[in-house]
């Protein structure tokens, strides 16, 4: 169900989640990807007329204030971003809160103070995060979910609202929804996943489910290097996941079975240590010395990536190449992420550090067919899981 479908908003409270958990440095935003994702939604309903109540968190506090985690920054952001004024209450259901809604006007956009400064929010205890979920009830008159990144978290501003209050999906959710609906569903072919990051036990389910749908993985990042191992290669002092060794086998094991093609790196940045002026060589992934460590893909393997890529319709990328926040190491994330840019077919990038990684490198965001906000949100949909934020829109 769209905004479209909630009737003439005009005058009407409308409680708004969206996902504005971006990285701060004290209070210097250093990636407002999720701001800027929040912005057509609030501006479809205030210039519908609602009196816009925006709710989000920040990083994960214990259930109590704290200064480090308010989301003052964030209003201002939003502020600039909007052109407007946003009208910024000091707590989530207290007196702020329901005085600066009580003072919105028509077309007016607030926003609430970190909802996990509650610790109902995150309550596991199901009558907790309902009481929660009826105080910010009173703040509104219908509820939109749009923060797509918390999605796959049953919590009171992302299920329990739904099942309180009038509700419909924000354009942002349903555009995440839509993308990896086309990846998942019925993808063109040939259909190629680029998986990176540093650990493999982090996308074990994504591989599960992945390996029964497309035609090539292109393995990168720290969790290839557990791949390298299984196949028998010394990985020096690169990340390596022992524990996980078998499990990697079984998925080389049923990529043959099933005709899928999974390429690991042949070439490997390597240096002794992580840092921004560290000596780096480029080594067979056959010959990493014992004493360094694999820190990025090497130019043979971003050829061979590049070539993997070419003919592909459909593409999903999830996870950097390499280190790439630091100068060394950030080639191969670059130029994966451009071969995956310039695909003549659908692109999806899933969100997290291969999102930033996009724009920390400046490249293109609108090469993409869509760059996700979610970090696990957009994982768990890609281990084919059904996200609880996103059922309870249906009823
Ligand atoms: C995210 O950053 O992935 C979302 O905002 C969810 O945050 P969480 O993992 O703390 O629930």
């Amino acid at each position: 169900r769209g905004i479209d479908e909630l009737g003439d908003l005009r005058g009407q409270r409308v409680l708004l989640r969206s996902d504005l958990n971006v990285p701060l440095d004290a209070e210097t935003i250093t990636d407002d990807g999720r701001v800027r994702a929040s912005v057509p939604t609030i501006q479809q309903l205030a210039s519908a007329g609602a009196r816009v109540v925006v709710m989000a968190h920040l990083g994960r506090p214990k259930g109590a204030p704290e200064a480090k985690y308010s989301l003052a920054p964030v209003a201002k952001r939003l502020s600039e971003l909007l052109g407007a004024d946003v009208a910024f209450a000091a707590d989530t259901v207290g007196e702020s809160a329901r005085k600066t809604v009580a003072a919105l006007a028509d077309g007016d956009v607030a926003l609430l103070e970190n909802l996990r400064f509650d610790a109902r929010e995150t309550s596991k205890d199901d009558a907790e995060r309902a009481a929660f979920a009826a105080e910010l009830a009173e703040l509104g008159d219908v509820f939109v979910s749009d923060g797509f990144g918390v999605v796959h978290r049953k919590q009171a501003s992302v299920y329990d609202l739904a099942e309180v209050l009038p509700h419909a999906a924000g354009l942002l959710v349903k555009a995440e929804v839509q993308a990896f609906a086309k990846v998942l569903d019925d993808p063109a072919r040939p259909y190629v996943v680029v998986l990176g990051g540093s650990k493999v036990s982090d996308k074990l389910g994504v591989i599960d489910n992945l390996l029964e749908k497309v035609d090539r993985l292109l393995i990168g990042g720290g969790m290839a290097f557990t791949f390298l191992k299984a196949q028998g290669y010394e990985v020096g002092g690169s990340l390596l996941e022992e524990d996980q060794l078998d499990t990697v086998r079984g998925y080389l094991d049923r990529a043959g079975e099933r005709g899928v093609e999974l390429v690991l790196p042949v070439d490997v940045v390597v240096a002794a240590d992580i840092s921004a002026d560290a000596a780096t060589s480029v080594v067979p992934a056959s010959a990493i010395p014992a004493d360094q460590k694999g820190l990025d893909i090497g130019p043979a393997t971003i050829e061979l990536f590049r070539g993997k890529l070419a003919d592909a319709k459909t593409v999903v990328w999830n996870g950097p190449m390499g280190v790439f926040e630091l100068a060394p190491f950030a080639e191969g994330t670059k130029q994966v992420a451009i071969a995956v840019s310039e695909v003549q077919g659908t692109s999806v990038v899933g969100g997290g550090d291969s999102a930033a990684a996009v724009r920390q490198l400046g490249l293109d965001e609108g090469a993409f067919t869509h760059i996700s906000t979610g970090g696990g949100a957009s994982l768990e949909l890609l281990e084919g899981k059904v996200l609880p934020g996103l059922t309870v829109l249906e009823s």
